[in-house]
């Protein structure tokens, strides 16, 4: 069975503030889960405590076990995350970011997941030597993802990885991320594109100040008139 994520209770914030309240949240193995809402709702928060980058109360149960909060534990048990902006090594080539993202896997194994990352992503495997600093902004957000992949995660975090992207690229991007699903991978998907992230999830959570106001198979949040009229433009019904 695939990588499955289950939160309970989560509480996290930044000292005295709390951004998260008791959040619950389940990522069914093998799946593409969303999470939705407004800016500052705690969407990246809720990455950061799952991964262990700020401390958290609650649990959080990764295959079933307990996932202590310690970002290198987290890295052990086939977690990657790719946070939000793209803090790649700017004055490294393509090929050095990627190969700095497969160090914890063997060499033989590196070798192999890099053939397969730049099959995913052409467009790296074309700007291999290029400095990261130098790639367009798509382009370093494919290399973020490619990075963290190179890994060999069972579970993807992506914090808003269409980011500041034309619509184009951001359908690229969207599309190769569901080419990662569909390969086996577990993805916890964080977007600003609602309809496009609705359209692509099984299930879907809309988080609001901090809580869960909302949560579904993404396919019936996407014809839900609540969320319709929060996030969703009138002519989203035509995205897909
Ligand atoms: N490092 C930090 N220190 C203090 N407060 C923070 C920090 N990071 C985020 N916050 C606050 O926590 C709240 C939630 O922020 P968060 O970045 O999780 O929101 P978000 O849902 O990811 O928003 P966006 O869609 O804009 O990325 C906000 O009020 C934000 O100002
Ligand atoms: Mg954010």
């Amino acid at each position: 069975m695939s990588a499955s994520l289950l939160v309970r209770k989560l509480c996290a914030g930044y000292g005295p503030m709390r951004v998260l309240h008791d959040v619950d949240l389940e990522v069914p193995g093998g799946e593409l889960t969303t999470i939705v809402g407004p800016n500052g709702a705690g969407k990246s928060t809720l990455l950061r405590a799952i991964s262990g980058i700020i401390p958290r109360a609650g649990e959080v149960l990764f295959e079933g076990a307990p996932l202590p909060d310690r970002p290198s534990a987290i890295v052990s048990r086939g977690l990657a995350q790719v946070p939000e902006g793209r803090q790649l090594f700017a004055q490294m080539t393509v090929l050095e970011n990627l190969e700095l993202g497969g160090y914890l896997v063997s060499r033989p194994e590196r070798a192999e997941r890099l053939t397969r990352v730049l099959n995913l992503f052409p467009r790296l495997a074309e700007r291999r030597r290029q400095l990261a600093g130098t790639m367009s902004g798509g382009e370093q957000q494919m290399l973020a993802v490619g990075r963290a992949l190179m890994g060999k995660p069972k579970l993807l975090m992506l914090d808003e990885p269409s980011l500041g992207l034309a619509p184009k690229m951001v359908d690229e991007l969207l599309a190769i991320v569901r080419r990662i699903r569909d390969e086996g991978v577990t993805v916890l998907l964080v977007e600003q594109n609602v309809a496009k992230a609705l359209a692509m999830a099984q299930s879907a959570y809309v988080l609001e100040r901090g809580a869960v106001v909302m949560k579904g198979a993404a396919r019936s949040l996407l014809g839900s008139e609540e969320l319709r009229a929060s996030y969703l433009g009138t002519d989203a019904r035509l995205e897909h």
